[in-house]
């Protein structure tokens, strides 16, 4: 009995300090005047748990409550959240007036000072000018494209009779095919030790920022460490040569090639990092995404073998993809836009306001984050008529991209300056795959949708000759 007694006595005392806590959370907040509608749960954690359980629900539910702009606190910080395509669109527009990126601290001090995510302003118009002058049309055209052609068909030789993870190949892909690019790194020990510390780069920029030994944040910054040394000894090597090399380290050096500005060493440096960095998931998720959804389809599939055997018959076999196969490539990209779309390779992007900014009635403080949420969008039934259907043809319809609501690679001052290339790559990767084989996949995948697209344990596929 007593023991019934002290255990009320407990659980009413749980309930008690849980919602006094939750309520000076919200009086905590509340002192602010003019805050978009929302709760911010408990102090410290917020609605962190609930966030990252349940996903796009928890996006929807909120929506429901309070409209299409709320304020919550996740992920350590007190954020408003935005899912009204056209805020979003004034907001990634807007840089100038108070919001800028607002990316979180492990990414910023693992990909370095002067990465383009952390950078606004004058700086940030120099290193992303130097970035549109390594993937201008030109450069992909005369450049990059060989480089790619020539990775894609080494990368996947001698598939045929085996298990695939593509998963891992995609992973692997999207990074080695970026050091070719970069510094015309072919596959050796070099490339190897480069990409076991970017592997582990990565992890620590989604880790939390405590810098103790054994940690993610502790091992990717070690990883940005070992991998600066390396492109200081590249960068030096480059410097005591005379052979001149075609590539986008060069570009960088002699300040040629339109990236206009001359960079310091360290901004050379934390450019390539951002490089590698912000393509290696959207590629290696969207063009492994590509293939499951192919293998889904097949009617898509057939489509999209069609456009490239009629590509390679004009060519001889040893002929690479070039910039006008690209071009013709229609059907191409609208499986990876339509992939883009439907996967939700990008669910939103992260601002941070600079100063107190009015928003659609509502104040927003001054280094709260903005989380622009943009995965909504793709689901939007007057944009998208049937939306969970994976319908590449719809792209072909009207032109989708130029829609002022098309966001998959952002927009405004700080839409993706990959885009074309990416493109062309994933387009490149999926003329070999298809030419060269044909295949079924293997066992059941599970595919996680948030907060990252992840095959949790690899995506398996048996692959044949084709
Ligand atoms: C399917 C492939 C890709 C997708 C879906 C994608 C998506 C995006 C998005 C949504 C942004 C906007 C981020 C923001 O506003 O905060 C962005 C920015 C960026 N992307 Fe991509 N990206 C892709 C490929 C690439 C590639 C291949 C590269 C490198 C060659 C790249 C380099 C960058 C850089 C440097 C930025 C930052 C631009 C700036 O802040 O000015 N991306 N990307």
């Amino acid at each position: 009995m007593v023991f019934l007694l002290l255990l009320i006595g407990v659980a009413v005392s749980v309930v008690l300090l849980s919602s006094l806590l939750l309520r000076w959370n919200e009086v905590r907040y509340s002192r602010k005047q003019g805050l978009p509608p929302g709760t911010m749960g408990w102090p410290l954690f917020g609605e962190t748990t609930e966030f990252l359980k349940q996903g796009p629900s928890f996006m929807k539910a909120r929506r429901l409550r309070y409209g299409s702009l709320f304020r919550t606190h996740i992920l350590g910080c007190p954020t408003v959240v935005c899912m009204d395509p056209e805020l979003n669109r004034h907001m990634l527009q807007s840089e100038s007036h108070g919001f800028v990126p607002g990316y979180p601290q492990s990414m910023i001090d693992i990909l370095g000072r002067n990465n383009i995510a952390a950078v606004h302003g004058p700086l940030h118009r120099a290193m992303r000018g130097a970035m549109l002058g390594l993937v201008r049309p030109a450069m992909i055209q005369d450049c990059l494209l060989p480089k790619i052609d020539a990775f894609m068909r080494s990368h996947l030789q001698g598939w045929a009779g085996t298990v695939v993870d593509i998963q891992d190949k995609t992973k692997e892909m999207a990074l080695l095919s970026a050091l070719r690019q970069i510094a015309g790194i072919t596959a050796g020990p070099l490339s190897n030790a480069l990409k076991t510390e970017l592997y582990t780069l990565v992890l620590g920029t989604i880790s939390l920022p405590i810098n103790l030994p054994g940690t993610s944040y502790y091992q990717g910054f070690q990883a940005r460490k070992k991998l600066v040394s390396m492109l200081e000894q590249l960068i030096a090597e480059r410097r005591s040569s005379d052979h001149a090399h075609d590539d986008m380290l060069d570009a960088l050096l002699s300040g040629n090639h339109g990236t206009r500005e001359k960079l310091s060493d360290e901004q050379i440096i934390d450019l390539i990092i951002t490089l590698i960095y912000s393509g290696y998931e959207t590629m290696s998720t969207t063009s492994m995404m590509a293939v499951k959804y192919l293998s889904d389809h097949p009617q898509a599939l057939e489509e999209l073998r069609k456009e490239h055997i009629g590509i390679r018959k004009l060519k001889s076999p040893e002929d690479a993809i070039d910039y006008k196969d690209f071009k013709s490539m229609t059907f191409t990209r609208a499986v990876i836009f339509e992939t883009l779309r439907l996967a939700t390779v990008v669910n939103g992007l992260l601002r941070k306001t600079t100063q107190d900014v009015e928003m659609n009635g509502y104040v927003i403080p001054k280094g709260w984050r903005i989380y622009v949420y943009t995965r909504e969008i793709n689901y939007d039934l007057f944009m998208y008529h049937d939306p969970i259907t994976f319908n590449p043809w719809r792209w072909l319809e009207k032109s989708m991209e130029a829609h002022p609501h098309f966001m998959l690679f952002g927009g405004g001052g700080r839409m993706c300056p990959g885009k074309e290339v990416g493109t062309a790559e994933i387009a490149t990767f999926l003329h070999y795959f298809v030419t060269r084989y044909r295949w079924e996949e293997e066992g059941r995948n599970a595919i996680l949708t948030f907060p990252r697209v992840e095959a949790a344990n690899g995506l398996h596929i048996r692959v044949h000759d084709y």
